[in-house]
């Protein structure tokens, strides 16, 4: 199993430029399906996650290309209406073909979706969803079947979930009528699927807000589109930053985006200036404890920088309470942060992290993406050598987060 092997106790300083978004890019590429021409994606991420889609979509009969950062992918002869286990089992962000095949072809098959270890993951909401629209939906242990012309209707989400809300999306894009989505997601995810769908002719608004409404169309055409800059890998380096009292810029960043993380950032003590597409962070004073911060949906701080902040907060002075409201088992890495020293008791989803004077290399395993990340990071401030198993983890989000941190002055192989 590949490891990341860090010496800390060097504070990062530099800049470097975030890449794609990997939660933007993903639920794009399903979308796709819905065309039957070419789509050119640019500023695409080169993570595990986007080359596992790339081969569900050739699977299918899609003809793609992947070069400098750009996704050329040609519709024109998918046939195939079904995605076997073994593909949709890496990864959670398969599920939206569900919308993207059955919006097509009325019809699809797939094995369930994988994902992050981080809570049951359940689908209901995305089920639910397209049997309301008029599809005859069924799941079994390993499998899911739909069938049907979707119609559009109205639908409200339990939770504002991401997954639901763009799996919807992108069934009621060429539904017949008119579908509602309340209690939708606000994500920026949601609205850079939204924008791509309308560049490629569906008709969607309210999109960034809790109400989406989608006149389904005949058909949708080839575009050619930008991806945004990927929020939580600009998160995990500013506060990489922090933790190890340096001195970073990130470019090609959305300032919006970001807003919660900064607030963050500068509770804890750090300075940050905003200039036109970056944000520099001197985290030299950034030592202050959070007395109570709670994970939110956007705007909110996002639970996928929760684990990175839980390393922050290790070495600070004082006591925190955090509180992670989105998923129901997201503090794995918890048990990794208190081998290498770490003050930190978890009270089902809240946990208290005591400040300690310095955390200590060790061997620690990641047990998902943004666990990893965190585990890095507190690598980067302890002393001594620490060495992170389970690399691979880190490859489905991160382009590649040893280079990134060697840009910066981290010491890791
Ligand atoms: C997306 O996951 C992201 N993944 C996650 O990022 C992110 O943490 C999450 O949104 C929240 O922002 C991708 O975009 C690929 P949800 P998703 O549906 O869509 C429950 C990362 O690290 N729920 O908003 O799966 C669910 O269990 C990953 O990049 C149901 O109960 O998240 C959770 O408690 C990790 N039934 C809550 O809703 C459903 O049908 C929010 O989940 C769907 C969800």
């Amino acid at each position: 199993m590949k490891a990341v092997e860090v010496i800390g106790g060097y504070p990062l300083n530099g800049e470097l430029k975030v890449q794609g978004s990997k939660n933007g890019i993903l639920p794009v590429l399903a979308a796709v399906v819905l065309q039957k021409g070419v789509c050119v994606l640019h500023n695409c991420p080169d993570i595990q996650d986007v080359r596992e889609t790339l081969f569900i979509l050739q699977d299918l009969g899609a003809v793609c290309q992947f070069r400098k950062g750009t996704i050329t992918i040609d519709t024109e002869n998918i046939r195939n209406i079904h995605i076997p286990e073994h593909k949709t089992s890496r990864m959670r962000s398969s599920i939206l073909f569900l919308g993207a095949i059955l919006g097509r072809f009325k019809e699809v098959s797939m094995g369930k979706a994988g994902g992050c270890d981080i809570g049951s993951r359940p689908i209901d909401m995305h089920l639910n969803g397209f049997s309301k629209m008029g599809a005859f939906v069924e799941e079994n242990d390993e499998a899911i079947q739909a069938k049907g012309r979707l119609e559009g209707t109205d639908i409200i989400l339990r939770v504002p979930s991401v997954g639901a809300t763009e799996n919807i999306m992108l069934g009621a894009a060429m539904a017949k009528g008119v579908t509602v989505i309340y209690n939708a997601a606000k994500e920026p995810e949601i609205v850079e699927l939204a924008l791509f769908l309308k560049q490629m002719g569906a008709q969607i608004y309210g999109e960034g807000s809790s109400t989406i409404i989608i006149a389904g169309v005949k058909e949708l055409h080839g575009t050619e589109y930008t991806i945004m800059p990927d929020r939580i890998v600009a998160g995990t380096y500013l506060l990489a930053a922090a933790a190890t009292r340096g001195k970073v810029r990130v470019h090609q960043v959305n300032q919006e985006h970001l807003g919660a993380v900064k607030v963050v950032l500068r509770q804890m003590g750090a300075v940050i200036e905003e200039a036109a597409d970056s944000i520099y962070v001197n985290g030299e004073a950034a030592e202050k404890s959070l007395n109570y911060l709670k994970t939110e949906i956007y705007p909110g701080f996002p639970t996928d920088l929760q684990s990175p902040l839980l390393s922050v907060l290790s070495i600070a002075k004082g006591e925190s309470h955090i509180y992670e409201s989105i998923f129901e088992n997201r503090y794995r890495t918890v048990a990794e942060l208190r081998k290498m020293g770490a003050n930190i008791r978890c009270y089902e989803k809240m946990v208290v992290v005591h400040g300690v004077d310095s955390l200590y290399g060790c061997e620690v395993e990641g047990h998902e993406l943004r666990g990893f990340a965190a585990l890095v990071i507190a690598a980067l401030t302890a002393e001594g050598r620490t060495k992170i198993c389970n690399k691979c983890f880190a490859e489905r989000g991160y382009e590649n987060i040893v280079r990134d941190f060697l840009k910066l002055g981290g010491k890791i192989i």
